[in-house]
């Protein structure tokens, strides 16, 4: 009997260990996003189709798209030597393996313009992936032991480690949902990856010890860089992956985050997993724009969007002669005073004359009816007015505070415990009475 007993024990524990091990690279808390697919499969599913989840892959023939034929003298590696391969959306980076170390090789492929880029071809080996990229691009990102869990940005990245989760068959105390959070905090895992800086060793470009639900306080744990490579004169962004820093200085700061224009489980209804379409994406709320002819009577409408003067593509991914930069996130109105004043579109573009590239800064001025001597170097160039309303009847609706959900109480997870217990309890209980009238069967036949 007692034997019996102890195999019975045996192989639940065998079960459960199967059912919720974690994946290989053991790192504390988290489970893996194909566990999360058992549950929550339509979003699985949906969400390895995003450029998040491919950001880091093995380099297989069908994740590579560099031309490597080429006789472009940037070219200086092999096929062979890749072992990674990073991105290919935009431009691709590749990884290769020294004495267990990861590298980036010192050539882009830029996918616009199918051509080759050095990427810093000169100090390239001392630029571990561990220190500099790894954080961003990875999935319980482990700094002390170098290791991750999972390649690609997943589900844990923005949802926190969900083991317990996982384990307690979907506690809701055990997995941040940003809808839950305060709005700096729904933010804050966004900006964990879409800013610029190091860490306070200085060893690191991306913050090591921010969780979701936990605070990314830039100040301590994280240091911004002010590099003039990454910042326009103005404050605004010149680099990538700094939509975070624009966003702060926006006046979305104050009520819009990420995730009322981003979606954040499937490629959204146009690129870059936006929400909405087109002008639709900022009318939905600045109504009293929606007739462009009265917002922007200097100007033929044509195909002019929202986006061509509110969020020009102003920050560079690398140095190449045709645009494929990315989109400004400070949605400031363009002034092109502050071109002037800065000393030219050089140093201080605007919208305005990175379409008109034949026109000065002072024709663009004239032409939106601006007083040229009266310029302001505040990054914000807006006047106090009244503010506008945030609609309430938008498909997400965990935007306002004042709508938040507050965060489930422990309470929850102590009942689902009790119960998981308890059911537990019923099966060994039932288990022990099938063996035992078993036993006594044999015994009658006995
Ligand atoms: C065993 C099934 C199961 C697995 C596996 C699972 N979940 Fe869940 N999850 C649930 C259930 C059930 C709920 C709804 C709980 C409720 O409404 O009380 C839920 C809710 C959630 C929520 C919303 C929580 C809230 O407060 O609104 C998030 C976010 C979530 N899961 C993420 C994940 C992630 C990430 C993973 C993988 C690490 C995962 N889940 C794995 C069952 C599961
Ligand atoms: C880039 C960040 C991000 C990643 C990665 C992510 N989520 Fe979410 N998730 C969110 C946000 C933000 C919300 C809040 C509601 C919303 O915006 O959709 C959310 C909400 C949820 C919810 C609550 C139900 C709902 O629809 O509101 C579940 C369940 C969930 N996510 C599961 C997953 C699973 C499973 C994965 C991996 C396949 C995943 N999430 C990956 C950001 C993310
Ligand atoms: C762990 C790091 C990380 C987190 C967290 C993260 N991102 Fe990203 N994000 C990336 C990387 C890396 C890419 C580049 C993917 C690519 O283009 O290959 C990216 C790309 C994007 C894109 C462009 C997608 C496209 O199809 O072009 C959007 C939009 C975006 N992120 C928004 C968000 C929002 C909103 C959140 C928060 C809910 C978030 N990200 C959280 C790292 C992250
Ligand atoms: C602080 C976080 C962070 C760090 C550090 C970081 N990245 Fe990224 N990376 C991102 C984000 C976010 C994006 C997408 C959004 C953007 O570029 O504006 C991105 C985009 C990319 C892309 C373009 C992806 C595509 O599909 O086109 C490549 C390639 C890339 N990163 C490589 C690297 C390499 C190599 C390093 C290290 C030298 C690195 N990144 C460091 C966050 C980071
Ligand atoms: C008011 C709406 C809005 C908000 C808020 C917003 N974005 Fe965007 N974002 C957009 C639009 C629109 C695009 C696409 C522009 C296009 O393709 O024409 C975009 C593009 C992007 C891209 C793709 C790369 C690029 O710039 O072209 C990334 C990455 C991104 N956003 C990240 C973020 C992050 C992170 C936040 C929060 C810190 C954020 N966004 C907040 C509207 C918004
Ligand atoms: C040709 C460039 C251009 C286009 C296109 C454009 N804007 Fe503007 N926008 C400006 C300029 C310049 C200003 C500052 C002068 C002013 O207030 O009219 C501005 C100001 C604004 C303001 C603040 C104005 C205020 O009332 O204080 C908002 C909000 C705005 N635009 C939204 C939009 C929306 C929404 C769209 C798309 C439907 C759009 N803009 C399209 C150039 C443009
Ligand atoms: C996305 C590109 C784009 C942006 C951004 C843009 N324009 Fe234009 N603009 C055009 C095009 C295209 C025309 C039409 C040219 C034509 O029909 O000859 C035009 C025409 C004009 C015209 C009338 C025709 C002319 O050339 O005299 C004026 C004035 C003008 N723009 C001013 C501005 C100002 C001021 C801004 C910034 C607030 C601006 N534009 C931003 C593309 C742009
Ligand atoms: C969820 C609603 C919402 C969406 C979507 C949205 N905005 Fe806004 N926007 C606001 C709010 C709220 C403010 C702050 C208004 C204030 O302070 O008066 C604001 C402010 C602005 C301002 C500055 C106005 C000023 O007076 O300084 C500009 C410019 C602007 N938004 C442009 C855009 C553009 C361009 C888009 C689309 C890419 C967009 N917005 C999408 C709600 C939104």
């Amino acid at each position: 009997m007692r034997r019996q007993l102890v195999l019975i024990g045996f192989a639940l524990g065998v079960l459960l260990w199967l059912a919720y091990r974690p994946a290989e690279a053991q790192q504390p808390g988290y489970i893996g996003s194909s566990k999360c697919a058992r549950c929550h499969g339509a979003k699985y599913e949906s969400y390895r189709q995003t450029w998040h989840a491919r950001i880091l892959r093995p380099a297989t023939d069908e994740a590579v798209l560099g031309d490597f034929a080429s006789t472009d003298p940037d070219l200086s590696f092999s096929r062979d030597d890749l072992a990674y391969v990073v991105g290919g959306q935009f431009s691709q980076r590749y990884l290769t393996e020294i004495d267990g170390e990861l590298y980036v090789l010192p050539a882009q492929w830029n996918v616009v313009g199918s051509e080759w880029v050095a990427f810093h071809p000169d100090d390239w080996r001392e630029r571990p992936y561990t220190k500099y990229c790894a954080g961003c691009h990875t999935t319980g990102f482990e700094a002390s032991s170098g290791t991750w869990l999972e390649e690609g940005v997943q589900c844990e990245a923005c949802h926190g480690p969900g083991l317990d989760h996982v384990a307690l068959a979907g506690d809701r105390a055990h997995i941040v949902n940003p809808a839950n959070l305060t709005f700096d905090g729904q933010t804050e895992i966004c900006g964990q990856c879409h800013l610029r800086g190091h860490d306070p060793t200085g060893e690191y470009d991306f913050p090591t010890h921010y969780r979701p639900g936990g605070a990314l306080t830039l100040d301590e744990a994280f240091i911004p860089t002010s590099d003039p490579d990454a910042f326009f004169p103005d404050g605004s962004s010149k680099r990538h992956h700094q939509e975070y820093l624009d966003w702060q200085l926006s006046p979305h700061a104050d009520g819009v985050a990420c995730v009322f224009c981003h979606v954040s489980h499937s490629r959204g209804e146009t690129e870059h997993q936006t929400r909405f379409v087109g002008n639709h994406r900022c009318v939905i709320c600045h109504e009293e724009k929606k007739d462009l002819a009265m917002h922007i009577p200097y100007h033929p409408l044509g195909e002019m969007v929202c986006t061509d003067c509110h969020m020009p593509t102003l920050a560079e991914s690398s140095e190449a002669e045709y645009n494929f930069d990315f989109h400004s996130h400070t949605f400031w109105p363009p002034d092109p005073r502050v071109t002037i004043q800065y000393g030219g579109q050089e140093v201080m573009p605007n919208a305005c004359n990175l379409c008109h590239t034949d026109e000065s800064p002072e024709w663009a001025a004239q032409a939106l009816g601006l007083e040229i001597e009266t310029v302001s170097l505040q990054p914000t160039p807006t006047a106090p007015r009244p503010p506008t309303p945030v609609p309430t009847a938008t498909p997400f609706l965990g935007l306002l505070e004042e709508d938040l959900v507050q965060a489930p109480a422990r309470g929850s997870s102590l009942l689902l415990g009790l119960a998981t217990g308890l059911g537990a309890l019923a099966v060994v209980v039932a288990l022990i009475l099938v063996v035992q009238r078993q036993r006594r069967s044999e015994e009658g036949e006995a």
